[in-house]
């Protein structure tokens, strides 16, 4: 596997753990820590025995406590718009990924750090896990999807609010606003969580899997006829063999053995 100096990736029976791993700097993303999950998420895109991913950060304190602020101090309004348009499309890449990638948010996800949770499929926290988009107090907005992705999960009202006071939410807050999917006790609870998530989701039929992500996400692209997207992913399922597995299995009343295929 290739190496990675800001992030650990552990494979444990098709799991991909991911974790940033700078706990000194509360995980936050650098440049480089954008561009080894860019190459981590490229690799599960190519990599078959990969059949679903967690995301999480080193430590019991962050998440990922955002952009690596020293870093963006150096600024301008012409390397902002490359590092806004870079960063939205590594997280495109996590959001469009057709195996399922779960964020198991252990303390602050804060600016890049929440952006990355919710470009990732489910958010899995723990109780002291702290979410938010300060960016505002440094004179900035949210640039790696945020303003589109928390309005799209929480609603325009509440993202205003959080977004133009730079105020961060609790766990349980997140979890009411429909944020967090789940919040757990702690670290351990939060990756077993994580972990059977992922194992019910691989248990079903992969291409079908994948399909719905694509459709859920063309809810958002606004050039896109989601219905129209729907039908043809629906006639795609059609022609796959695990179609034909999923409902022979159910007349069989035995469990369906899904190949992706
Ligand atoms: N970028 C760079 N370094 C960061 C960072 C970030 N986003 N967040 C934390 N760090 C670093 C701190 O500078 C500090 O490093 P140091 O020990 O070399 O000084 C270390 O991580 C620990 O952070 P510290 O602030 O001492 O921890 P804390 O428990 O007192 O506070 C936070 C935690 C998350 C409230 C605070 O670190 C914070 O507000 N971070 C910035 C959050 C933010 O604005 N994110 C959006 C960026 S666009």
């Amino acid at each position: 596997m290739k190496e990675f100096n800001n992030l650990d990736l552990q494979l444990n029976r098709g799991i991909l753990t991911i974790t940033i791993n700078r706990p000194d700097k509360l995980n936050a993303l650098n440049l480089a820590t954008v561009e080894e999950i860019r190459d981590a998420i490229q690799k599960v895109y190519d990599d078959k025995t990969i059949v679903g991913v967690i995301i999480t950060g080193a430590g019991e304190k962050a998440f990922v406590a955002g952009a690596d602020i020293k870093e963006i101090s150096d600024l301008n309004e012409v390397n902002g718009r490359k590092f806004s348009e870079n960063g939205q499309e590594v997280f495109a890449l996590i959001e469009n990924c057709h195996k399922p990638i779960i964020a198991a948010v252990n303390g602050y996800a804060l600016g890049g750090g929440c952006e990355l949770a919710m470009a990732c499929h489910i958010r899995v926290a723990t109780r002291n896990a702290k979410f938010g988009q300060p960016e505002v107090s440094l004179g900035i907005i949210p640039g790696y999807g945020g303003t589109q992705r928390l309005t799209q999960l929480i609603g325009k009202g509440k993202a205003l609010e959080l977004m133009m006071t730079g105020d961060s939410i609790s766990a349980d807050e997140a979890q009411t606003l429909g944020l967090a999917n789940y919040v757990t006790d702690n670290s351990e609870e939060m990756l077993a969580k994580s972990a059977a998530l992922l194992d019910k989701i691989t248990s079903r039929a992969p291409l079908a899997v994948g399909m719905v992500i694509t459709c859920v996400n063309a809810v958002y692209f606004y050039d896109e006829n989601g219905y129209q997207t729907e039908a043809n992913s629906f006639a795609s399922c059609c022609k796959s063999d695990d179609f034909i597995e999923g409902t022979t299995a159910f007349i069989e009343k035995r469990p369906a053995r899904f190949k992706g295929e």
